[in-house]
């Protein structure tokens, strides 16, 4: 018999099914609970509810597991290209070499965006944040390749939309940066690995050549990989809610570039860089910036620290810590930032604020520190973060569409006045 749960409402008892992931994990279905007892279910943040079924990425955050389509993060990250991994996501296997080939020119045909867009980064101050430039260029994209506005037209052209989007990505997101400092824009290298032609667009200049160091490469092929999908979290969850009103995949995914914006989520890898430069400025005391965090009259936190689904552990955070030593020690640089966020971890990690709450440190810890060493300016983080995610969101907007799920509207509990009569103006 399959399993099921009980509630007691006003003396009534009702059952409710209970579903079983691949990894045993559970869940109870409260999808006809309203309809047969007039309760809704109240969870603000939505930190216990399942918003849908997905076959793209495991995590379990007590036991540090994440996996994309059943591969560990840690294999992946070792050996994958960043293609492979988008692939992978894409498609539910990873390619063979045929396929390989052919996603790969795929994407090298696309790199080029429509030369009107250039006009459109002109009308930017050069201090504009590259956020709401991404966005707004993301978005733009749906007017020049309008077969995109009906996302279910063929699966044909949802392919053609899904790798046009992520061949002008690293584009778009070099652009933005060459505009913020008002140099010439450089175009895209169809010989260069998606890595490589980022950074040649990041950092060639008409006047000079640009050689692109292997060990930037590398560092940035595997920070893209570690960002690349992370199940429902608040990104994708914007990109599911605005995909499944069947708003195109351009309009979608720039709702997802702004929601990774905010500090709490994809922003915090520059926040932790310009708390790390803050505690340094101020003679580097690292247990006053920890008193600072605990302290609950003080909105100072510790950025970079506590996660809302890993209690024991970010694998992520694990293989950046590494990593940043092996790219910064290969590069040759010495970086106070480091020192300063390893005697914050050691800090926080033996205090016992952060160990009752199960706060470590996440993805966003150490990844600004590699950024900064490979030359990314610190506005650009985020955007490094976005052109990682973006592979696990399309696939998860590919997912909804494939799964025919619903439009996403949830319920809420009112809270306001009760029915009131208008009052005209002249007699309030
Ligand atoms: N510094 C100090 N205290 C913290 C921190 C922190 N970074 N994070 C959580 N807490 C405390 C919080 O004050 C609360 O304490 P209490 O129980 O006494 O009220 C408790 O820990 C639980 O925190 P919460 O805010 O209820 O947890 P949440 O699951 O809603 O939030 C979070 C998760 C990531 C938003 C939060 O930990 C945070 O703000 N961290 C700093 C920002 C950050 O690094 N964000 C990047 C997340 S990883 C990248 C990604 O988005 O995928």
């Amino acid at each position: 018999m399959s399993e099921v749960a009980k509630i007691e409402l006003e003396g009534e008892s009702y059952e409710l099914p209970v579903i079983t992931g691949s990894e045993n994990e559970k869940a109870i279905d409260i999808s006809k609970f309203r309809q047969e007892t007039g309760y809704v279910t109240l969870d603000s943040g939505y930190k216990n509810t399942g918003a849908t079924k997905s076959a793209i990425t495991f995590l379990n955050g007590e036991e540090g597991i994440l996996r994309y389509r059943g591969y560990p993060i840690e294999q992946l990250a070792e050996n994958a290209t960043f293609l492979e991994v988008s692939y992978l996501l894409l498609y539910g296997d990873l390619p063979n070499k045929e396929e390989y080939k052919l996603f790969e020119s795929s994407i090298n045909r696309h790199t080029l965006v429509h030369e009107d867009m250039k006009r459109f980064f002109e009308a930017y101050p050069s201090q504009a944040h590259p956020m709401g430039v991404l966005s707004s260029m993301i978005c733009s994209l749906s007017t020049f390749y309008t077969e995109s506005l009906d996302p279910y037209r063929s699966s044909d052209l949802k392919d053609l939309t899904i790798h046009r989007l992520i061949a002008k990505m690293p584009t778009l997101a070099a652009w933005a940066y060459k505009n913020s400092i008002r140099h010439p824009f450089i175009y895209p290298k169809n010989e260069y690995g998606y890595c490589e032609n980022f950074l040649h667009m990041m950092y060639a200049m008409p006047t000079e050549n640009y050689k692109v160091d292997p060990i930037v490469s590398t560092a940035l092929n595997k920070l893209l990989i570690l960002h690349a999908d992370h199940e429902q979290n608040c990104s994708t969850s914007t990109v599911r809610i605005v995909g499944s009103s069947q708003a195109n995949l351009y309009a979608t995914i720039s709702a997802g570039i702004s929601a990774l914006w905010g500090p709490l989520h994809g922003g915090a890898n520059q926040a932790v860089i310009e708390m790390l430069q803050q505690i340094h400025h101020d003679g580097g005391d690292v247990d006053k910036w920890v008193k600072k965090a605990k302290d609950k009259n003080d909105p100072f936190r510790l950025m970079g620290f506590g996660h809302r689904v890993y209690k024991n552990f970010d694998p992520r955070a694990n293989i950046i810590k590494k990593s940043c030593d092996d790219v910064l020690n290969q590069m040759g640089i010495n970086d106070p930032m480091l020192d300063i966020a390893k005697k914050l971890e050691k800090v926080a990690l033996e205090d016992e604020y952060f160990k009752a709450r199960n706060l470590y440190p996440n993805v966003d810890f150490y990844s600004g520190i590699i950024y900064k060493a490979i030359g990314i300016p610190t506005d650009m983080f985020t955007v490094m973060f976005a052109m990682g995610r973006l592979p696990g969101w399309i696939s998860q907007w590919k997912e909804m569409l494939e799964n025919n799920d619903p439009i996403g509207r949830p319920r809420q509990i009112y809270t306001g006045h009760k029915n009131r009569d208008y009052v005209n103006l002249e007699d309030r």
